[in-house]
């Protein structure tokens, strides 16, 4: 029987600058699901590449002095190497260069422009030339400046071709409303509303003022611009009017798509329309996840906030990155990137979880049975809970790898993991081990955990597939264990399992002396990014001249009304930057009484990561105040010095939530 068929693609990437974390979630996420895919049986075909016209590169190329394509070729090859190095297993690599897809998307202009769905007109607008993008009015931000990148926009007026895309507004609404194509479907609202309602826009594919672009081959001096070029890909990379390749029948339309939220609107609206025009059937699931952030910011190269995924992989291992991207990140919502979120997310799900769970069960079964197991067992009613709870871990996995959400089915597998080291805890082997009668129960004790060792460490292979071989390799299981039909049952390793002791899988990270090792780097890539602002952009107070006055009290007062301001210590559990303001860090206190937010105007002295885990003093009862539009629930104290504002800290002895007087 021939496989059913499965394609997934990520967005292609702009080789303008370096990979980053950012770039690294949608890859990983889709490698994840096309493993996973590929372990269910299906053929699978896994699309990524890169997007490399436009005129930002075409800028980039002229300031190093070489062509377009050598720039791109130089980056093309650090993202695939990155690729490489995550573990990332695509099956097509598309580059808007290549022959094929020129040739394609210069006949799907063609076919669009004789269709009548594109037609020449004048463009005049705000554009953004780092975004090479067009704004309306509505769209700037509060500041008049580019929505995205926050600088500012300039009026352009040039000669263009433009699709039409009013003649799709309808079915488009259909789709993102009535249909399950948008994953989360909550967003349909905002895509509806903010451009569906207000009439959808032409919008405008071609350019005259850059020649980094493919050539409109019945008008000379335009290219197609950005979207149809880019967007075109999933399409062109099938052989799709070319003759490079031709899996159109087979994988058209795509299961999913998935992209980060920026890029939403141009899946969700312009790309269904192009598909409507082309008479094309439509995608069948567009997956839209938030943006990897630090400090509260979309990471990204500009921030100079950017922490290399080849220094975190080479510290912990890209298995260790995979999961911590993939377990954080919801389906729809951010996920804020931090030093103390990797690294405890590694010790505590990681090392503690499932490495302890397979080298105690392994060494058990080393210790008690020379590493194979006997025949003789004997069950007990507990076997039957744990058994469930994992075999429900499975089936609770493959509903949420249905909905491509990820970070749900990592939730459903470690709840298996932890249910697996409480059965260690609740059978207690190493006191079965110390009486021979009790050698059947012990068998079967390390049996099941074996097992299920195996159907979570299949279940996990997907996510982290370098270490998972090292499991199978530990715990016994052959090729055959673990095939996908075998992780739905218990009872699948060989009666007389032979273990093989092997490497601590995850080792334990020392938290202290890596966030400083991680937080150097990250100043470091700050510095960088700082020193190519001017004095203003960064900040620069005057030094204090003044320093010698004299210093004037304020008017006295009693015990009494000193004892109405309530202060207590309170521990700083995160911190990050308040989004467009240069003074401002939102704060995330254990006060004792069940945690609270504090804002503090405090950023420019301190990096959020230096007031992580500190102890300081909370003005805990002043009446709520809102700053830039975030809620502070009291105040931290701080004293104001020649060398700028001390926060106060208090010895780290003093428990959250005690009075201070
Ligand atoms: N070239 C376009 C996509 C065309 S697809 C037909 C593009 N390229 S990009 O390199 O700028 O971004 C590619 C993807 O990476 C986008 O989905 C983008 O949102 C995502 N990310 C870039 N930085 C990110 C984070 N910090 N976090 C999560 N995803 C991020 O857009």
């Amino acid at each position: 029987m021939s496989k059913k068929p499965f394609y997934i693609t990520t967005p292609i990437y702009y080789p303008s600058g370096n990979p980053h974390i950012g770039h690294c979630y949608t890859t990983v996420a889709c490698d994840s699901i096309a493993r996973f895919k590929r372990m269910q049986g299906y053929d699978v075909m896994f699309l990524t590449g890169t997007d490399e016209h436009g005129l930002k590169i075409e800028q980039k190329a002229v300031e190093k002095g070489v062509t377009p394509k050598e720039f791109v070729d130089v980056i093309v090859d650090r993202f695939k190497s990155l690729w490489k190095y995550m573990n990332v297993d695509y099956d097509r690599f598309i580059r808007t260069t290549d022959d094929y897809h020129v040739e394609a998307v210069q006949k799907i202009f063609k076919t669009l422009y004789d269709k009548g769905y594109i037609y020449k007109g004048e463009y005049s607008g705000k554009y953004c030339t780092p975004c090479e993008s067009f704004w309306t009015d509505s769209q700037l931000d509060e500041n008049g400046c580019c929505p995205e990148c926050h600088r500012p926009v300039a009026m352009a007026k040039e000669e263009a071709y433009f699709f039409k895309m009013s003649p799709f507004a309808e079915r488009i609404e259909k789709l993102l409303t009535e249909t399950d194509f948008l994953r989360p479907k909550t967003r349909a609202t905002e895509l509806v509303n903010n451009f569906i309602k207000p009439g959808l826009e032409d919008l405008c594919v071609s350019r005259t003022t850059f020649k980094w672009g493919i050539p409109v081959t019945f008008d000379e001096g335009h290219v197609v611009y950005v979207w149809i070029d880019a967007l075109s890909n999933y399409i062109t990379a099938m052989g799709y009017m070319n003759g490079a390749y031709d899996d159109m029948n087979k994988f058209w339309p795509a299961d999913v798509h998935m992209v980060a939220k920026d890029i939403m609107r141009f899946h969700a609206i312009i790309w269904p329309a192009i598909l409507m025009a082309l008479e094309l059937p439509l995608p069948k699931h567009l997956a839209v996840h938030g943006w990897i952030t630090f400090n509260g910011e979309k990471m990204s190269k500009s921030l100079g906030n950017v922490v290399d995924p080849f220094v975190l992989g080479e510290r912990y291992g890209c298995d260790a990155i995979r999961y911590h991207i993939l377990r954080e990140m919801a389906l729809g919502a951010d996920s804020s990137f931090s030093n103390e979120i990797l690294i405890n997310r590694i010790n505590s799900d990681l090392a503690n979880g499932f490495g302890n769970l397979v080298s105690r069960t392994v060494a058990m079964a080393d210790k008690y049975f020379g590493g194979i197991l006997p025949s003789d067992r004997e069950s007990a009613e507990i076997d039957e809970d744990f058994k469930a709870v994992v075999l429900n871990a499975f089936a609770e996995t493959e509903k949420a790898m249905e909905e491509t959400k990820i970070k749900q089915a990592l939730e459903a597998i470690f709840k298996a993991v932890d249910r697996a080291n409480k059965y260690i805890d609740e059978t207690e082997p190493w006191k079965l081990g110390k009486d021979d009668s009790k050698k059947g129960r012990l068998a079967s004790v390390l049996y099941n955990l074996l097992d299920a060792i195996r159907i979570i460490s299949a279940l996990l292979s997907p996510f982290m597939p370098s270490t998972m071989p090292k499991v199978w390799e530990q715990i016994g299981a052959s090729d055959d264990d673990i095939t996908y039909d075998k992780l739905s049952k218990f009872g699948v390793l060989p009666e007389n399992v032979k273990v093989c002791k092997g490497e601590i899988l995850f080792p334990r990270i020392d938290v202290e002396k890596e966030i400083e090792a991680l937080n150097d780097i990250i100043k470091k890539n700050m510095e960088t990014a700082q020193s190519n602002l001017s004095a203003e952009e960064k900040g620069e107070a005057k030094p204090d001249e003044d320093s010698g006055q004299e210093i004037e009290l304020a008017p006295e007062i009693c015990i009494d009304d000193f004892a109405k301001v309530e202060i207590r210590a309170a521990k700083v559990i995160s911190a990050e930057k308040v989004k467009k303001s240069d003074k401002l860090l939102c704060l995330q206190l254990d006060d004792g009484m069940g945690g609270r937010q504090v804002v503090s105007g405090i950023a420019q002295y301190y990096a959020p990561e230096d007031l992580v885990g500190k102890t300081i003093q909370l003005i805990a009862n002043l009446k709520p105040v809102k700053l830039r539009g975030v809620e502070s629930f009291g105040m931290i104290c701080a004293a104001d010095t020649a060398d700028g504002v001390k926060v106060i800290f208090l010895d780290d002895s003093i428990p959250a939530g005690a009075k201070i007087r």
